[in-house]
């Protein structure tokens, strides 16, 4: 169709107005009457989602960005929060009063009632969502299939994914990749060679002799390779047995209780886990999680189309941690490094480990921000600055005499970059607990100002204790 005519045209310009609407009007009926499939005319005849304002929440660094933290402040305003990708090997804190909940595989907005999914995306360990319902619940929550759901096409992570983790970290030695060892890597594996077990075919057990044969065919020769005896395919089946009827209670096809929840207008906090720098296309490769952590999973890992992914709420702690082995430019291995970690409490909610502590990565954080499309940026643990004579941040790279704006792919050149940084004065005033924007010293409003110009991506929020109500909204990701 030609351009659209001006709509507001001057007087005078009226009858070129009219004979150029006339001529767009043709010319729009002729191609509808060429064009093959529906006609035009039927646009808008079924009734199409509505259009409010979805937020996807994602880790930008390495992960343990807070995230729990601001899905839960987030929650209590959406109707929905659905995990789309990774599993139990997140661990989102969530601090409410006196109250500190850890969640590994349900959503965050399970704390404050709100509907919570499992996507399709995600790989679960039945056992460890047992677990993990029965501790919650023991702190009060309420959870059941009204509020909870779990994708009936979700693969499953069984014991012997999690023995394959340790035996090929363990053989790897010092090469090894840090993983959770929940058996995330070997779940994912056998999702994409077609041969995972469902949470769909725990009503079909009797059925399962084919899907057996082909995972313990390869199974079974990766165990030998380790010494290790067959699975035991009885055994599996009997433990199967036992857990099918607790999780097939929340089994269901959750795209279609999502198509329901959008249609009617409704609010879907997308909840991501791990961060954009584990992504296993865009992150630290090898030294990555199995599955895409960017924002275009949230749409895949629950099926919904790429529009209900809304604005991106990318989440940044002030600094930079990684937990596990892999490349890290700014890492202190220092006083200051240790000095991070203890201020900030940095020690894994999954594993207990020590998380490494260095500097923020602007380079690291513009990149996250352009390959997942981020819309503001949350900014965390901005207390744990405080008190610092000088504050730097990292602003380019430096690769055998050359100069980078961006993080090279190969692993060796990720691991030899120089970062150049850029120094500012501290502030000596506490920030922990501020709750405006008009709390804060002005050297941190020069910092979150600074930071926000290197990475080229506004921020939105600044979170300046674990406490759920400890958040400065700057801009309100849910506005419609
Ligand atoms: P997630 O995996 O991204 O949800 O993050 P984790 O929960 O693993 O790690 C973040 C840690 O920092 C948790 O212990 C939170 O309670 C805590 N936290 C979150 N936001 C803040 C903040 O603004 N300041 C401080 N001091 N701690 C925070
Ligand atoms: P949340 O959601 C930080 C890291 C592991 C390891 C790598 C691969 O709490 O931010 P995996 O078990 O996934 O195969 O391990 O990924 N990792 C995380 N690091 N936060 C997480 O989740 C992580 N989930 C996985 O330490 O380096
Ligand atoms: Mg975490």
């Amino acid at each position: 169709m030609a351009d659209a005519p001006h709509p507001n045209p001057s007087p005078e310009g009226e009858g070129l107005y009219l004979r150029n609407l006339a001529a767009a009007l043709a010319s729009a009926a002729k191609s509808a009457k060429a064009a093959p499939g529906p006609r035009w005319s039927f646009w808008g005849s079924v009734q199409q989602d509505s259009i409010m304002a979805n937020v996807t929440v994602i880790g930008s660094q390495w992960g343990d960005e807070g995230k729990g933290k601001i899905v839960d402040w987030l929650a209590s305003r959406a109707d929905a929060v659905v995990r789309f990708q990774g599993g139990h090997n997140a661990g989102h804190t969530l601090v409410v009063g006196e109250q500190v909940y850890k969640l590994s595989l349900l959503p965050s907005g399970i704390v404050t009632g709100t509907l919570s999914i499992i996507g399709n995306g995600v790989v679960l360990d039945p056992w460890a969502l047992r677990d993990e319902i029965t501790k919650l619940r023991g702190q009060g929550v309420a959870i059941n299939p009204e509020n909870f759901a779990i994708a009936d096409n979700c693969a499953l992570i069984l014991p012997f994914h999690r023995d394959l983790d340790a035996l090929r970290e363990t053989a790897a030695g010092a090469g090894k990749i840090g993983t959770t060892g929940r058996g995330i890597g070997p779940a994912y594996e056998d999702k994409v060679g077609r041969r995972a077990i469902r949470v769909c075919d725990l009503a079909h057990l009797d059925k399962l002799e084919p899907q057996l044969d082909r995972l313990t065919a390869h199974h079974d020769a990766l165990r030998a390779g380790f010494g290790e005896p067959p699975i035991d395919r009885e055994r599996l089946i009997a433990d199967l047995t036992e857990i099918a009827d607790y999780v097939l209670e929340y089994a269901q096809p959750v795209w279609k209780r999502l198509k329901k929840v959008r249609k009617a207008g409704a609010r879907i906090l997308f909840e991501g886990a791990q961060g954009v720098l584990l992504d296993v296309d865009h992150g630290t490769y090898p030294f990555v999680t199995s599955s895409n952590t960017v924002s275009g999973t949230a749409a895949a890992g629950s099926g919904l189309g790429p529009s209900a992914v809304g604005f991106v709420l990318g989440i940044a702690k002030a600094y930079t941690t990684r937990v596990g082995s892999g490349p890290f430019p700014t890492e202190l291995e220092d006083e200051i490094g240790q000095r991070l970690g203890e201020r900030g409490h940095e020690f894994g909610t999954v594993t207990g480990r020590k998380r490494r502590c260095g500097w923020f990565d602007a380079v690291l954080v513009r990149q996250s921000c352009a390959v997942s499309g981020v819309t503001g940026i949350a900014l965390t643990k901005l207390d744990v600055l405080d008190g610092f004579d000088t504050i730097r941040i990292c602003t380019g790279y430096r690769l055998r005499g050359k100069i980078l704006d961006y993080f090279p792919a190969h692993s060796a050149d990720q691991a030899e970059v120089e970062p150049i940084y850029e120094e500012m004065d501290g502030w000596q005033e506490t920030t922990a607990g501020a709750r405006s924007y008009a709390d804060l010293p002005a050297q941190a409003i020069k910092y979150i100002q600074r930071v926000q110009e290197l990475i080229e991506t506004p921020i939105a929020l600044v979170s300046t204790s674990p406490e759920r109500e400890d958040t400065i909204l700057i801009r309100d990701p849910f506005s419609d």
